[in-house]
């Protein structure tokens, strides 16, 4: 794949106000070497296809050394690469390539946690209880005449006790997988060692940060009980993310860690940023990890959460832009991820699935603000809901029943057999298989052909690039024309665009918003009008 005029980066320092970010799985999205699995230099042999996508940024998902329980967010080595993703060489191949490209990179980081495996928790286990080894994570003694029950309540995300005993008898937290144990953010030299973690990779050029888990650092002092959990109430402790306080998340020391980082970040030239993953009790909480002095970006899960509707939407976006604008910082939105069912399925899978997912990425990408796409929306990619149990390696999926390994099948790229092009001729089966629907998904199948999704996503990227109301971080005037619709304008330069989403139940005459210059599913002309059908979105623009 050739790609025309290559453009270098530009030196906006504030790129990341209306990025658009895509997030790279890395284990799902390219295979360079035939083993079945993604790795660095499949990414950088895919780059032309992000560039003419017309993405700004890559966002990776760990890539660093581990045992993979849980898909490398459990970190053994922070400074390395896996040998199951590359070497450090190739991802400095890559970087450099993509900043030729004009492609920037933000990675993930992972500070909540370390994998079992990290030096630091095998010196823990070895030292013993009452060592200065153990202060780095958190050890407690347990309840109980003999210390046999866990020192609180609190309940790990993945499902069960967010404690696990060690030989000795003393018991260490985990939030996620007993393999992830948690870090102690009160000891300096986790504070140090991260620090350093976030200078070398800024040093190999990256440009931003994902921050893993980033309201959890900091757990309140005496770690006391929540108060429930499923084994007294049958409620799980994780239904509060997002809704409630935990103890266990979103403290507010956490804030010193972010008040520390932006300086590191701020002492390199180009705009290094960092979004956060953080879960909060309200949108104002979440608003304050973003600021001049602490992170650039917070995910907005509400738009991801938000149901298939005018008002479902229309309340997330206001709330939203009202946050950004109190805080100066523009809104983050997101339609999927590696952690959520993929929108096509959410939104009621097959054609109305694919339908509704075409018609919200117009509207995500029409907004004020950065949007992430997720490796495979461009294709319409819906989750894969029949996965072999065996096949399945998400850690969450033993203990809950829950599984993420159906948003992370391996990506579709060419031809007509398994693994459909996602490694060269001859390879393994991808880790995960992809369905045979798929073949029909693939990029080449898609590449080049009217009204597929990645031709709409490729206009769309293209348009919002181009014009001039879309550009910068300027605000959206809602337009009232009609129940079950959507609709707001931005304008700029004696233009204006206008996105129409229409979520009734039946087709919609629009007129007066000018011509679609980009729309979800064909229009027709109506006196003077479009119709615009169910479950679709168009963008119109007056000049
Ligand atoms: C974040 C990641 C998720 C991971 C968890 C533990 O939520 O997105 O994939 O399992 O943190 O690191």
């Amino acid at each position: 794949m050739t790609v025309s005029n290559p453009s270098p980066l530009t030196s906006d320092a504030d790129w990341w106000r209306s990025a658009v970010v895509y997030q790279v799985y890395v284990r799902s999205f390219a295979d360079s070497n035939g083993d079945g699995i993604g790795d660095l230099q499949g990414i950088r042999e895919r780059l032309p296809y992000l560039r003419e996508l017309g993405v700004d940024a890559l966002w990776l998902t760990p890539f660093y050394t581990s045992p993979m329980v849980d898909g490398g967010y459990d970190v053994a080595d922070y400074r390395d690469v896996d040998p199951m993703f590359g070497t450090l060489g190739d991802f400095e191949a890559m970087i450099t390539d993509a900043h030729a490209l004009g492609l920037r990179i933000i990675v993930d980081i992972v500070p909540n946690h370390t994998s079992d495996r990290h030096p630091w928790f095998q010196a823990a286990l070895a030292a013993g209880p009452g060592s200065a080894e153990r202060e780095r994570y958190l050890f407690a003694d347990g309840k109980g005449e003999h210390g046999e029950q866990p020192p609180n309540d609190w309940e790990s995300i993945f499902g069960g006790p967010a404690w696990t005993r060690v030989p000795d008898g003393q018991w260490y937290l985990h939030l996620f997988d007993p393999a992830q144990p948690d870090l102690n953010w009160r000891h300096p030299q986790v504070r140090a060692e991260f620090e350093d973690v976030l200078r070398f990779w800024l040093d190999r050029g990256v440009d931003g940060f994902r921050i893993d888990v980033a309201h959890g650092m900091i757990k309140a002092e005496g770690l006391p009980d929540v108060g429930f959990s499923s084994m007294t109430t049958g409620r799980r402790q994780s239904e509060l993310l997002g809704k409630g306080r935990l103890p266990y998340f979103d403290q507010d020391e956490v804030h010193d860690i972010y008040r520390a980082w932006r300086p590191i970040l701020d002492s390199y030239p180009g705009g290094r940023m960092a979004v956060a993953e953080a879960w909060a009790e309200t949108p104002q909480r979440l608003a304050r990890y973003i600021g001049p002095d602490e992170l650039h970006q917070a995910f907005s899960f509400d738009f991801l959460d938000a149901t298939w509707s005018a008002d479902s939407f229309r309340k997330v976006v206001d709330t939203a832009l009202a946050e950004s604008t109190i805080v100066g910082a523009p809104t983050t939105w997101v339609l999927s991820n590696h952690d959520r069912q993929r929108h096509v399925t959410r939104y009621g899978d097959g054609d109305v699935g694919l339908r509704r997912a075409r018609a919200a990425a117009l509207l995500m990408l029409a907004l004020p603000g950065c949007a992430y796409l997720y490796q495979g929306e461009e294709l319409g990619l819906p989750e894969v809901l029949d996965l072999p149990d065996e096949l399945r390696q998400d850690p969450a999926f033993l203990r809950t029943g829950e599984s993420r390994d159906g948003c992370r099948v391996p990506i579709p790229w060419s031809g007509d057999l398994a693994p459909y092009g996602f490694g060269p001729a001859g390879s393994e089966l991808s880790w995960l298989p992809a369905p045979t629907t798929w073949r029909a998904l693939s990029v080449a199948a898609q590449a080049g052909v009217p009204g597929s999704t990645l031709e709409l996503y490729r206009a769309a990227l293209r348009i919002r690039h181009q014009h001039p109301a879309l550009a910068g971080t300027g605000g959206i005037t809602w337009q009232e024309i009609g129940p079950g619709l959507l609709a707001f304008s931005r304008h700029a330069d004696g233009s204006t665009l206008t996105c129409v989403v229409n979520t009734g139940d039946s087709a919609v005459r629009v007129d007066g918003h000018g011509t679609p210059i980009v729309a979800s599913e064909a229009l027709t002309e109506q006196d003077g009008g479009h119709l615009l059908p169910v479950d679709s979105a168009a963008w119109f623009e007056r000049r």
